[in-house]
């Protein structure tokens, strides 16, 4: 055994309370998302409305409160209008971001609906690509006002008397990138969004708004784009996105696990430049993050290169994903809750079939990828506050990255539960580690379970012929002793050690 990994939590030590809406996801219209994802007319677990209800089922289990929709690339030329009222007038388009036919049979409505099926809210964004100001107006007044006017009795009319009350909305996606359909400088963006920020919140002040951030911290722009977007918008809007994807092209498992550190810096810097640009302003606002975007993205490139153009809903972005895809998640869940402060939404991307924890067939089954398990586990115990770490660990280099801690480690208090749960990835690919949890101001406590994610082979996935290749098992061997909580964490595992305090 190698040497032993510690963390020291105490109650009163807390980073900040967990934002629900930290374990948020995103439907795109993008691949197999919607179109045999979610909504699968004829599918015999197929309901009235068309939506699978296996899928509803395993995106209840994951207790996901809120839903970004309906893109991503795909919003920046997305007519809403089109999506909505009879569906035998709606329009085939060319969906110019991922080179598909979009038939627009199912709709802002019915996502409306799926969303109050699957029990979660609508996160909407406008497009603020090939339009602006006037369409996101217009889509708060359908949305949200309650009726007297054009847009809001449209909605009426298309039998949704009551408003929807889209709470959150995102003011474009990614406009810093290139490939994005009207893309923009950031003083472009940043003039855009906060013309619409005001237009929307003259029709219902009582929404929230996210601006763009950077579509990763490798963009060249990266830090001089939130500075002046944020000159812009600091007074319009309540988050600023990040969005983040990481993959292991070199096939190089240390490095790739320690991306997440990378992922921590990044969250520290634009928490900087929120601050830069509050201090510049005197602000008393505290700007809050929405990382929108984050996952494991790289299996499905090829293919993807290969693919068709012109097609209606074929499989792209199908990452299939392995057991060290699911360590990361993991590990990106951790730098999340260790800004818990300011990171108020996250929304893993996505949520089925594409870059998903959820996948399908068509006519088939529905089944969870490695990655369901760890998300399932910070969406279902980590909630409350968020405890600072105080944690020591053996270390590692990489070419790329240094110092990365082989355990990456957090505790999350739910006082009204009385639990504190401790989620923990050992990186170690040949060690298990020694692992001690010192609950000094918690008094006595006792495990209640501890649940392990491991797999002899990384690359090791759940298919529909073997869904259950890689789950989790409840046999960790976390024990008490006193105020301390000793455990073995096997090598390549995530592991989740709940406690009754
Ligand atoms: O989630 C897939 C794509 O990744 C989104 O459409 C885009 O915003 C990002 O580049």
């Amino acid at each position: 055994m190698a040497d032993k990994a510690k963390l020291i939590v105490d109650k009163d030590f807390a980073i900040g309370e967990i934002d629900d809406r930290l374990y948020g996801s995103f439907i795109e219209h993008l691949g197999r998302a919607v179109y045999g994802g979610i909504y699968e007319p004829g599918h015999p677990e197929a309901d009235e409305h068309g939506f699978r209800t296996d899928v509803l089922q395993l995106v209840q289990e994951l207790k996901v409160p809120i839903v970004r929709y309906p893109g991503g690339n795909f919003v920046s030329g997305y007519n809403w209008e089109d999506s909505v009222g009879p569906k035998e007038d709606r329009k085939r388009r060319l969906e110019l971001a991922w080179r598909v036919i979009e038939t627009n049979a199912f709709g802002f409505n019915e996502f409306v609906d799926w969303a109050k099926k699957a029990k979660t809210d609508v996160m909407m964004a406008v497009n603020l690509g090939t339009r602006g100001t006037d369409e996101a107006r217009n889509i708060v007044e359908y949305s949200n006002h309650p009726g007297g006017a054009y847009w809001s009795d449209l909605r009426r009319k298309h039998g949704y008397e009551q408003p929807h009350n889209i709470k959150v909305w995102c003011l474009g996606n990614e406009m810093d990138g290139p490939w994005q359909i009207g893309h923009k400088n950031a003083v472009e963006y940043g003039r855009a969004a906060l013309e619409a920020a005001k237009v929307m919140k003259w029709v219902d002040p009582t929404i929230e708004l996210v601006a763009c951030g950077s579509s990763h911290r490798n963009m060249p722009t990266f830090g001089d784009w939130e500075a002046t977007v944020l000159d812009h918008t600091y007074d319009h809007v309540e988050y600023l996105s990040l969005h983040q994807y990481y993959g292991n092209h070199e096939n190089d498992t240390p490095t790739f696990l320690a991306r997440s550190v990378e992922m921590d810096d990044f969250i520290g810097s634009v928490i900087a430049t929120c601050d830069y640009v509050k201090a510049k302003k005197r602000s008393k606002k505290k700007m809050l993050l929405s990382f929108d975007e984050w996952n494991v993205w790289y299996h499905s490139n090829a293919a993807d290169r290969a693919m068709e153009p012109w097609q209606e809903a074929p499989p792209q972005l199908e990452d299939i994903y392995n057991h060290e895809d699911a360590l990361l998640v993991g590990c990106m869940l951790i730098s999340m809750l260790k800004h818990a402060d300011r990171v108020k939404i996250g929304c893993l991307a996505q949520l089925v079939n594409v870059i998903a924890p959820i996948m399908t067939s068509g006519g088939g089954g529905a089944w969870r990828q490695t990655i369901f398990y760890p998300f399932l586990h910070a969406s279902l115990y980590g909630r409350g506050k968020a405890l600072v770490p105080l944690a020591t660990s053996p270390k590692y280099d990489t070419k790329q990255i240094t110092d990365v801690p082989y355990v990456e480690t957090i505790a999350v208090h739910n006082e009204a539960q009385g639990e504190v749960t401790v989620f923990a990835v050992n990186r170690h690919l040949e060690a298990e580690l020694p692992f001690e949890i010192d609950l000094r101001s918690f008094g006595s406590c006792s495990v209640l379970e501890h649940i392990v994610l491991q797999h002899d082979d990384l690359k090791a996935v759940n298919t529909e012929a073997n869904p259950d290749n890689v789950k989790p098992h409840k046999g960790g061997n976390a024990a008490v002793d006193g105020t301390t909580v000793h455990a073995s964490l096997a090598k390549a595992s995530w592991n989740v050690i709940r406690l009754k305090v």
